[in-house]
């Protein structure tokens, strides 16, 4: 029951499938929220689903509870019935009416109950709404009380159940609640936020959410409360919140408020037809604007639920481009609260490490904070590291060379002293031989565009290297074979480490694209042991694999298979997480790992989907992507590895 499995993933953001009895949701999803009463309601689930393509909804338990004909209906017909929808239908208890309006009516037994009674696909338990404002004490108590419900609700409950995580704003309470709504929930319901988000407290939200993070188990979907405006989709979906839920799609067009990714417009204040979507084609905003009360209310809770649909199927795309702090960045520059929600994101970056990829397609700058995105974080503590264990008198050059070039580069000067050439980019002081990699290899800045200086002529780049003080060197010289092996051996000890790297550079031979000039395949006798990809980055090959085994330490860069499913990943099918019996925790996604049994004998390559400390917490799903195996491949008919009729072709 609840099965989540993770599709894809952009650092704590990801594209997944969590299966409820009426359906699967594909998140992130956006559910509406959908008033009981249908006289209250503009849009009708039935319509949203036909028309918006919304695939799951939310509505109250506790306002259908409270209201004698409705409670008679969902009794009769369950919620479905009620609100005419027979996709997943998650409830809310009613804390956050019970809390606003201080009525105390029902219980959370009897809530419970009833929404077990009404067939709703996630129950939610009766939490007590802590106050951002909230003293820690008053806090705790109130989240004693959730919790103690909380086990109360699990034990009482079959089916799916959403446990609230409350704790206001104190990062301990917050982390001990998503602990132990961890151990309970099937879905991770972080609460208590409305007064953040409709204030624009973005920066608190975002502090919430860091504690809360680490305690999140991520075998479950999380849901934030409240998230109704589509500007905040991607700022959420960053921190991993999988199912938003909207009351601001109807809120906002009751004021006569148009929603859109970058903003709020007040529909009377409209003289142009800002938006042509499907509704807005019919009738352009203005005229709408002078239509009777409900049909302009009707009229606007369409638009902005379209565009809220929208603004979500860019964030699940964005996952799948790896593009999400490029979407939230983008977003944030639409209102200055959102904007200090994403800086204040950036001062966590160890919540983000350990799933963040290790490369990505492309690094693209939206703006100046761009440049402390948690990728840039790890690439200067790595150089940190890198430049430690290799202390040399540096030579700077603003420049940023490009590989034309690299082979006039000279490592050591006339009197055989090595040199470390080290360039000065966007993202920091960067050593030349690692200018390649990722994100300073595929950055786009706005430096790319304002100063031509990655296309200057290479004669000008002689007169640079030439007018350095102290270097006199020979620069018709070809230096590229001493320059490539410093590089090679950079590479290693980026990935592995200066032993290993030592152990492994003399073996290898580096050879460049003849377009690009870039490092692209590592041999050893003749044998391709790495591939450099576009990210800079040197991936083993299966052979280089096995050369890294001996060198490398016990469990380094190791993820082991269990017995199994061993002879399947040695055939290359993909690692399903439920087969891994251990894995280095200092791997990340996108890393390349060597797949070994419990032997340690090599079984394939593969790229990693997970991040280590989420394998063992994932029912189901890829943990990593062979990229090349040990054995032939399976052929089509005898294709039956254990519990994989769920894989999906490379
Ligand atoms: N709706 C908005 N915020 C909350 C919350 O904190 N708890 C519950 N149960 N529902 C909410
Ligand atoms: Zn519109």
């Amino acid at each position: 029951m609840g099965g989540f499995e993770v599709l894809e993933r952009d650092g704590l953001a990801r594209r997944a499938r969590f299966e409820t009895p009426h359906g699967i949701v594909e998140t992130p999803a956006l559910l509406p929220v959908v008033h009981p009463d249908p006289a209250r309601q503009p849009v009708s689930p039935a319509e949203m689903r036909v028309r918006l393509g919304v695939r799951a909804i939310i509505s109250s338990a506790y306002i259908t509870w409270r209201t004698p004909p409705l409670r008679a209906e969902a009794e009769r017909s369950g919620i479905h019935g009620l609100l005419g929808f027979d996709g997943p239908v998650m409830t809310d208890s009613g804390a956050f009416q019970q809390h606003a309006y201080g009525s105390v009516e029902v219980g959370p037994e009897e809530i419970l109950a009833f929404q077990n009674t009404i067939g709703s696909d996630i129950a939610t338990v009766l939490d007590r709404f802590t106050e951002p404002e909230a003293e820690h004490d008053v806090a705790a108590a109130a989240l004693d009380e959730t919790l103690a419900r909380a086990a109360a609700a699990r034990a009482a409950r079959p089916g799916l159940l959403a446990v609230p995580v409350q704790g206001g704003l104190h990062a301990d309470l917050r982390a001990r609640s998503a602990a132990r709504a961890s151990e309970l929930a099937d879905v991770l319901a972080v609460g208590g936020v409305v007064p953040l988000l409709e204030q624009y407290r973005f920066p608190e939200l975002a502090r919430a959410l860091a504690a809360a993070r680490p305690g999140l188990t991520p075998g479950a979907p999380v849901h934030l409360f409240g998230t109704g405006h589509p500007m905040t989709f991607a700022f959420a979906a960053l921190w991993g919140v999988d199912l938003i839920d909207s009351s601001a799609y109807h809120k906002f067009a009751r004021r006569g408020c148009l929603l859109f990714p970058d903003g709020t417009v007040a529909i009377d204040d409209l003289r142009e037809e800002v938006c042509r979507c499907a509704l807005c084609a019919e009738v352009p905003l203005p005229e709408v604007a002078r239509r009777p009360a409900a049909e302009r209310e009707r009229r606007i809770a369409v638009h902005n639920l379209l565009t809220s649909m929208e603004e979500i199927g860019r964030v699940r795309q964005a996952i799948h481009d790896g593009t999400i702090w490029e979407l939230a960045e983008r977003r944030a520059t639409g209102h200055p609260a959102l904007r200090a929600g994403l800086e204040e994101a950036k001062r966590w970056p160890d919540v983000f490490l350990p799933t963040e990829p290790a490369s990505r397609r492309a690094f693209r700058e939206i703006s100046d904070a761009s440049r402390v995105r948690p990728a840039v974080v790890r690439f200067r503590r790595r150089i940190e590291e890198y430049v430690r264990d290799r202390p040399l008198p540096r030579r700077i050059s603003r420049v940023p060379l490009r590989p034309d070039y690299l082979r006039r580069i000279p490592v050591r000067d006339r009197e055989g002293r090595p040199i470390a050439w080290s360039c000065e980019t966007p993202l920091g002081s960067v050593p030349l031989e690692l200018i390649d990699l990722y994100p300073v290899g595929p950055y786009l800045g706005i430096e790319e565009f304002a100063d031509r200086a990655r296309h200057r002529p290479p004669a000008a780049v002689d007169t640079e290297l030439r007018a350095l003080e102290g270097l006199d060197a020979d620069l018709d010289r070809d230096w590229s074979a001493e320059w490539t092996e410093l590089q090679v051996r950079a590479l290693l000890a980026l990935e592995y480490g200066p032993i290993v790297a030592d152990e492994l550079a003399g073996r290898l031979r580096g050879e460049r694209s003849r377009r690009t000039g870039r490092l692209r395949t590592l041999l050893g006798d003749g044998r391709p042991w790495f591939v450099v990809g576009t990210d800079g980055i040197a991936r083993p090959t299966f052979f280089g694999g096995g050369q890294l085994v001996p060198v490398l330490g016990e469990g380094r860069s190791r993820v082991v298979v269990s017995d199994d499913a061993a002879p399947f990943v040695a055939r290359g099918r993909s690692l399903f997480a439920r087969f891994v019996t251990g894995a280095d925790p200092t791997l990340v996604p996108d890393q390349t790992a060597l797949l070994v049994d419990r032997d340690d004998a090599l079984l394939a390559i593969g790229r990693l989907v997970l991040a280590p400390h989420e394998m063992p917490r994932l029912a189901r799903g890829v943990a990593a992507r062979v990229t090349a195996h040990a054995a032939a491949p399976i052929a089509a008919e005898d294709a039956e590895a254990p519990g994989s009729p769920d894989a999906r072709p490379e």
